[in-house]
């Protein structure tokens, strides 16, 4: 049993981090905190304001400083932007303080749950599929990396991933003493 005091989903833009996460905090009883809003609160800024000011490494240095800070704390579940995984502080921060799930997610099923979204900076162009292609070229591998546990959410609904990883975890983790 792992007993990492905090529960951390990564995984790229629409593995459904942020639907799937609400529902598991739920069930363990932990504080549900989306990285991406908590950057947003921190700096009152939309994170496509951050990234048109002061470009994506300026929203890294905030993202990992905002991640630094959420992961000190306990009884949360953490969803991560899909790039936080390209920082090795990150995903060491991630290990030592989480029990890390990757949501992972195929092309088409990630195009499909994007579709309508304007927010994300990096998709706000025509090729979003080479672009979602190219960023799992290079993330996949150090999402496996970071990762506890690995679940495909590819034709599931967030409520049936959910449920099944509500089973996968109660067996593996027991991190803040809660139970499913
Ligand atoms: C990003 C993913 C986004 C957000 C930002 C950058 C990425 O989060 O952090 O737009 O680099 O993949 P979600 O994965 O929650 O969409």
């Amino acid at each position: 049993m792992n007993p990492a005091p905090n529960l951390v989903l990564v995984g790229p833009m629409g593995a459904g981090k942020t639907s799937i996460g609400r529902r598991l905090a739920e069930r363990f009883g932990l504080c549900f905190v989306d990285a991406d809003h908590a950057i947003e609160q921190r700096t009152g800024a939309t994170i496509s304001a951050i990234f048109e000011h002061v470009g994506e490494s300026g929203f890294r240095e905030r993202e990992s400083a905002v991640l630094a800070e959420l992961l000190s704390g306990e009884g949360q579940l953490v969803a991560t932007g899909g790039g936080a995984v390209l920082d090795a502080g990150n995903r060491r921060l991630m290990q030592e303080r989480g029990f890390v799930v990757y949501l992972c997610a195929g092309l088409e099923s990630q195009l499909k749950r994007l579709a309508r979204d304007r927010s994300r900076p990096l998709l706000q162009r025509p090729d979003r599929e080479q672009v979602l292609r190219e960023l799992a070229r290079i993330r996949e591998p150090l999402y496996r990396e970071v990762a506890d546990l690995v679940m495909d959410t590819d034709g599931l609904t967030a409520a049936e991933a959910s449920s099944r990883l509500c089973l996968q975890l109660a067996e593996r983790w027991n991190g803040n003493g809660v139970a499913a």
